[in-house]
Order: C-alpha cells, then sequence, then structure tokens
C-alpha cells in the first residue's frame, strides 16, 4: 500500500508534460477487437487502468506487444500494437469487469466483429451506480439478444448487427461509444441521437475513420455510420488528456503558481479555462501548451454546474471544489452527472474546508487557510482533489489509498515534485 506526504505552501513554477487521455485510450484499445489487423496506438499513458485493459484484451486472446518509448522518446507515453487476428474468447470475467467498468467497452466490438459477447454487469462503483442500460438497449435495437444471467450480460447476433437509428434519452459517453464501435461493422446506416460530444469521442471516431469506417458528425449530437464488411489496422496517436491537463492547471492556480501544461489542448477545456478566467487565473494558450498563471492575490469565488461536453466537465468537479474551498466568496458547484461524486467532501471538511452538501448541490464558503490532515481516497478524482488541497494547505498532509489516484494519474508526485511542491510518495 502507498501512501503520498505532502508540506503544503510552495509554490509551483515549471513546466509539466500532459500524457495521453487514459479516457480515449480505453475506447481506442477497445477497437483493436473490430479488426484481423493490428491496431497501434502511440502516446499511451502508464496508469492503472490501461493495465487493466491490457489483461482484458490479453485474456480475450488479443497479442499485445508494448514498446516502452514512444516514436519522440522520454515519457511521451508508450506505444501499444494490439493483434485480434485470431479467434477470441468472448468473454469479460467480473473480477476485472469490477476493478474497471470501461471493460464495458468490448461488448459493442466483441458483437459486431464475432457475434457473441459474454461481459460482467459492471456492478456500481463509488461514485454511483452506473448502470448500462443505455448501452444493452441501443445494441438490441441493432439486433442483438440480450440475455441477463448470473451477473453477466449474454449477447448474441449470429446474423450480424444491422444499422438503425437510435436515439439516447440521455447523453451517455460510454453507450456512444459502445455503439460507435459497434455501428461500424454493422449491415448499412446507423444514426446515433444525442450522442456525447467529448473529444473522446472524436479521437475515437478519428481512429475508426484511419481503419476504414465511415463516419460522419463525431463532436455533434448526431453521428451517422455506415457500416463496412471490415476494418483493416492503423497507427494512432492519442490526445492529450483533457482532464490531466485541468487537474494541473488548479494546482498551478491553487498555489498561485505559473505552470506550463506541455501537449494541453486549449480548445478541450473551454468551458473549463473561462471558468477559471473568472476566478482570477490567467490562462495563455502557447505553442508548446497551455500556460496557467495565477494573478490576483485572492482567487474569486464562482458558480459550477457540471455537464456533457462542451458544459463543465464532471471529472474537474472535485478538484475545482478544493480551489473554491480557499477562494474568496461563496461558490455553488452543482453535479448533474452522477448521484454520489461528493465522497471528497468530508476529507476537505477535515482540512478546515466549509462545505455543506444539499442533493446534487455542495456550497463552498472559502476560508483563508486549509489545515494539512491524515486523509482517505475514495475514488479517482477525489483523490486528486486532496493532493490539490494539501499543496496549500498549512503543515503535512498524508494521504492514504492512492491506489485510486494510480488508476488516473501517472507520476503524480514527481511531476509535481519537479515543480516545487513538497511531496513524496511512501510504501508501507
Ligand atoms: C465516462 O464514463 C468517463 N469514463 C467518466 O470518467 C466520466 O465521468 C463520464 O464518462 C461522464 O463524462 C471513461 O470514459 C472511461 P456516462 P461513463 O455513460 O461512460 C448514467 C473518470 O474519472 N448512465 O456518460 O460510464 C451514468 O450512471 C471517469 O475518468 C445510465 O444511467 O459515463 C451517469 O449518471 C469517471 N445508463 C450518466 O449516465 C447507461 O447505460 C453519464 O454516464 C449509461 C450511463
Amino acid at each position: 500500500m502507498d501512501r503520498i506526504h505532502i508540506l503544503g505552501g510552495e509554490r509551483l513554477e515549471g513546466e509539466v508534460l500532459i500524457g495521453g487521455a487514459k479516457n480515449a485510450a480505453l475506447p481506442l484499445m477497445a477497437s483493436s477487437l473490430l479488426s484481423s489487423s493490428p491496431l497501434t496506438l502511440s502516446n499511451l499513458p502508464h496508469l492503472v487502468d490501461i493495465t487493466t485493459m491490457v489483461q482484458l484484451l490479453g485474456d480475450l486472446g488479443v497479442k499485445i506487444s508494448m514498446d516502452g518509448d514512444s516514436p519522440n522518446g522520454g515519457y511521451a507515453g508508450r506505444a501499444i500494437k494490439m493483434d485480434a487476428s485470431e479467434p477470441l474468447e468472448k468473454s469479460a470475467p467480473y473480477d476485472l469487469v469490477r476493478k474497471m467498468r470501461a471493460s464495458v467497452l468490448v461488448l459493442g466490438p466483441l458483437l459486431a466483429r464475432w457475434g457473441e459477447a459474454k461481459v460482467s454487469m459492471p456492478g456500481g462503483c463509488a461514485i454511483g451506480t452506473r448502470p448500462i442500460d443505455l448501452h444493452l438497449s441501443a445494441l438490441e435495437a441493432l439486433g442483438a439478444t440480450i440475455d441477463l444471467k448470473e451477473g453477466y450480460v449474454n449477447a448474441t447476433a449470429p446474423n450480424g448487427l444491422k444499422g438503425c437509428e437510435i436515439n439516447f434519452p440521455f447523453v451517455s459517453v460510454g453507450a456512444t461509444e459502445n455503439i460507435l464501435m459497434a455501428s461500424t461493422l454493422a449491415k448499412g446506416k446507423t444514426i446515433i441521437k444525442n450522442a456525447a460530444r467529448e473529444p473522446e469521442i472524436i479521437d475515437l471516431a478519428n481512429c475508426l475513420a484511419d481503419m476504414g469506417a465511415s463516419i460522419n458528425g463525431a463532436g455533434t449530437d448526431t453521428m451517422e455510420v455506415v457500416g463496412t464488411e471490415e476494418l483493416n489496422g492503423t497507427d494512432y496517436q492519442i490526445i492529450p488528456d483533457r482532464i490531466e491537463t485541468g487537474t494541473y492547471a488548479i494546482a498551478s492556480a491553487i498555489t498561485g503558481g505559473d505552470l506550463l501544461l506541455r501537449g494541453a489542448r486549449f480548445d478541450t477545456l473551454s468551458a473549463f479555462f473561462s471558468l477559471l478566467g473568472k476566478a482570477g487565473v490567467e490562462v495563455i494558450q502557447e505553442n508548446k501548451g497551455v500556460r496557467i498563471k495565477r494573478t490576483t492575490e485572492q482567487l474569486a469565488a464562482v458558480d459550477i454546474y457540471t455537464e456533457p461536453y462542451p458544459g463543465f466537465p464532471t471529472d474537474m468537479q472535485a478538484q475545482i471544489m478544493a480551489l473554491m474551498a480557499v477562494a474568496k466568496g461563496k461558490s455553488i458547484i452543482t453535479e448533474s452527472i452522477f448521484e454520489n461524486r461528493f465522497m471528497h467532501v468530508p476529507e476537505l471538511c477535515r482540512m478546515g474546508a466549509d462545505i455543506d452538501v444539499n442533493g446534487s448541490s455542495a456550497t463552498v464558503n472559502g476560508v483563508s487557510k486549509l489545515s494539512g490532515a491524515e486523509l482517505m481516497a475514495t475514488d479517482l478524482r477525489a483523490s486528486v482533489s486532496l493532493i490539490l488541497a494539501g499543496l496549500v494547505a498549512r503543515g503535512e498532509t498524508i494521504i492514504n489509498r492512492v491506489y485510486h489516484l494510480d488508476r488516473g494519474y501517472e507520476r503524480v508526485e514527481e511531476k509535481l515534485g519537479m515543480c516545487g511542491a513538497n511531496i513524496k510518495r511512501v510504501s508501507f
């Protein structure tokens, strides 16, 4: 088990290299199942969730080779080659799906390529029940037979999938991704309405198009896919991680720092950056990335409402709450996507934050100072919000259960340490 120790009060300066996007890499890796030719992904982040997906694809029979260095060397992500040419296992076991619900993204590709798939129901997680009913009803609309038995989804489509119009009742990133992948091999045209518009969806659509898929409308709420007999392989570079970008932007803002987020893409975080600007943080586009500088002595409180892209991302809610905890004034933070994504609140309050939760809204009254404390991480984004608070708290902050953190952040203590943070990881 590891824990992270932070001595707060250091101002961050310098440069952070932004890695490949976890939430783009996971569906992209699943799409390797769609083709009998190898798919190579570069700029792959080194994260526990990626390792879990490698394990799952390996268990399914995909031949995988990982090159430790990316073409441009250094820590600019690794390259992974996945070859799904041999007949595959069709079952994703509970112990892997339980660890990472994104495992459900193998359902659509397996069904489209092989006409059958057995995937464990993911079960809930810390931030909510997170059902997959939209995935399943859309696959049924494409002609699959879905049978739920003993905690598993048994999906079959012996005559293949057939394109149709899918109209999602609300936006789901994962369901959009599963259907987008499945429809590339379905007979005829599929129209996906109320599709998710996240940059990770665009990245997946771009890679599928490189593999020979015919896709229009990626990044809008209506996507059109014309199915094809088979897809080729390709070499594809994963986009930078916008949530890692936002997280380090807050690390700079909360410490009154000046950080260049190398490789960051400004256009993928417009709603977030505009709120940061309102709080008194300067966001500057540069050719090497995005620079984040605190321009005011005192941060201003702003209200936040999480929404599907291009709105404010739910994956940045815990992090901006840490910033608002030390801003001047009152901030109302409303979480509209998940029903239980305030697990960081009690821990921030133990550091002296003044936060009241009422249903899906949290009222944050900024305080002048937080105090270090021993804390418990509960989920990926909650963990990093505790680190952000620890950077500015008086004294020492100790964060337990950092395995949550390692699912989505690569070498966080190294990246922060290189910019001046007094932070270390202790194994015990
Ligand atoms: C993706 O999860 C991301 N994960 C999440 O990031 C992110 O928070 C989420 O999208 C929203 O942006 C990956 O990309 C691997 P959804 P996903 O389907 O696809 C409900 C992180 O921290 N829903 O858009 O699972 C669901 O419960 C992770 O990196 C159904 O009810 O999210 C949620 O309330 C956390 N039925 C809402 O919709 C369904 O069939 C949005 O979920 C599907 C979803």
